[in-house]
Parts: C-alpha cells; structure tokens; sequence
C-alpha cells in the first residue's frame, strides 16, 4: 500500500492506503468543482491510453480528462500495435516510456499490467483486467461519499458475478471501513485470494467483507445495491449459460425493497436491462447510474494529477 505521494502505478485498490484513498477523492471532489484551478496541471505530458477491449466511459473519460488537464491523450488500440503481432510487452513497454509520461491499458489477464509495472519507467494505469477495475471504483467510492457524506460503516451489496468489479469494490469498501457483501452462485464465487486481501485491509478500518448466495439476504438493509454484467468482456461465449446459472441474482423492484429506503443503486455499465437488473429499478429514483458514471471523470483526473502533476 502507498501513499499519495508514494503511488507509482495504479493496478489495483490495493495500492492505497485508506488516508490515500480518502485524499484521492478529496483532491476528486476540489477537480470537480474548480476545474479551472487544474487546467495546466498535466502541461505538456502525453497520457497513452491503449485498448485491447472495447469501452465508452473509460476511453472517453481518460481523453476528456487528460485534455482538461492540459495534457494529450494518445489513444492506442492493441490489435494496430507490435503487440498484437507478438511484440514482447516488456520491449513495448520501454519503448513507450521513452515517447510518453504514462500508459492507462485496458487488457485481459491481470499480469500484463503487472508486467508493464516491472518494465517500464512510466506510471501504468489498470483501466481494467479480467481481475480488476480500480479506476471505476474510484468513481463509486466518490458518488458514495457524495450521497451519504460519508462510506465508513455504509453496506455495498454487490449481487452478481465474482468478476473485476466484485474484486475491486471489496478492497475498495474494505478500505473505507464499509460492509461489502458479495451474493453471487457459488461456481461464480469471487477470487478467495482477493477476498481474503479484502478481509486482511477490513481487520484494520473496522469494514467487513461477506460472501453470500442469497440475494434477499443480502440486500436486506443495505445503502448501495450494486450490479454489473453476467458475462463480462471476453466471456461472450459463456453468456447463454451464464444467463441460466444467475437464475434469481437481479436486481430488481423485490431486491430493492428489502434494503435500505435511502439507498442507491450503482451499475459500471454498460448494463443488460432485463438481465442483470430490470428496466424499474436501473431507470428508477434510487438510481445514480450516470452521477456514477461522470465521476469518473473527476476520480480519474485526480488520479491523473496525484501520478503526474
Ligand atoms: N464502466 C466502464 O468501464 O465502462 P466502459 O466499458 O464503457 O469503459
Ligand atoms: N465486468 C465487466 C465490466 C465492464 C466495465 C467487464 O469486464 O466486461
């Protein structure tokens, strides 16, 4: 765990400590309601932003984000890169570190970027991997913050898939002292090295990080419902039988009546209405989804400065 000052790359939650995190989405919400104060603060550094999966707001809010910062974004997509032919990632890596001040990298397997760290010179930033999606919890931490005015000792209820998002909201919640449980079908359980990481950083902020199987359960008195795909990207194939084995795991109006009458309901998206939720309760009162979503400009922006302003 790092602090502010000591954070080099961005991979996962874990790279924060709970004073970090907390100073991150201070810095988040002063981007957020001055953004004139920072607009020079990337002055002449060039942010690569490179894919190999699809995206919307990650793509969109990094290149916003950087150029509101006064820096240029460089959006790259693997498959017209030496990478997609078989370029070692960590001669490309070296290369880039030459040309540009950062890499964001939306990928597969986890260790690529933990490769990318290792060999490169440059702050690496996890726009998501099959394991993690840190930035966007930034985003959710921050719309957290801003409903309740506060996270420790609020419920996350994440109904779903064991994915990136599950992994990342239980560090994320573990580390701003919340109660996160995660209800998903047991062959969809989350990664119990990541929970038990998530357990670990709970012990010490006075959090508590659950596995569960039944929704109702789950949700009962909660203040965030949290959703997110059944078949995440590169799961495609899966999705007719994944659509089965989440039988009883959406959020819906039922769901949303046994938590909390104040609570929110959150979604990374892109969402599946009818799937991973109903159209009522996504389209809804208690719904934050695109608060959410433009918070991810704001988080990332701080991210952006704390790294390289
Ligand atoms: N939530 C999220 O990361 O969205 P995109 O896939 O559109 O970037
Ligand atoms: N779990 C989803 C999140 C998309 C933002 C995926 O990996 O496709």
């Amino acid at each position: 765990m790092k602090t502010m000052q000591q954070l080099q790359h961005f991979l996962t939650m874990a790279e924060l400590t709970p004073e970090a995190l907390t100073e991150l989405l201070a810095l988040a919400k002063d981007i957020k309601h001055q953004p004139s104060v920072y607009q020079n603060a990337l002055s002449h550094k060039k942010v690569a932003l490179l894919f190999e999966k699809a995206s919307t707001r990650t793509r969109l809010s990094f290149e916003v984000g950087v150029a509101e910062l006064g820096g240029h974004p460089i959006v790259l997509s693997g498959a017209d890169m030496q990478i997609g032919r078989g370029e070692p990632l960590s001669d490309t890596i070296q290369v880039m570190s030459r040309y540009v001040d950062a890499l964001m990298i939306r990928t597969f397997g986890h260790e690529i970027v933990d490769t990318l760290a290792a060999h490169g010179t440059i702050p690496i930033i996890n726009g998501l991997t099959d394991l993690h999606h840190p930035c966007q919890v930034l985003a959710d931490l921050l719309t957290i913050e801003e409903t309740f005015g506060t996270r420790s000792g609020k419920i996350l209820t994440y109904i779903g898939d064991g994915n990136n998002m599950a992994h990342s909201l239980m560090i994320g919640g573990a580390l701003s002292g919340m109660e996160v449980r995660i209800c998903a079908p047991e062959a969809y359980a989350p990664d119990p090295q990541i929970v038990h990481e998530a357990q670990v950083i709970a012990k010490e902020t006075g959090g508590n990080i659950i596995v569960m199987t039944d929704p109702e359960e789950a949700a009962s008195g909660a203040d965030v419902v949290y959703t997110d795909v059944f078949a995440s990207m590169g799961q495609e194939e899966e999705a007719t039988m994944r659509l089965q084995a989440f039988e009883g795991y959406q959020v819906n109006a039922n769901i949303m009546n046994q938590a909390n009458d104040e609570a929110i309901f959150l979604h990374c998206l892109p969402a599946h209405r009818g799937e991973e939720v109903t159209a009522d309760v996504i389209d809804g009162k208690q719904s934050v989804i695109f608060d959410q979503a433009e918070n991810r400009l704001h988080a990332q922006k701080a991210l952006l400065v704390t790294l390289l302003g």
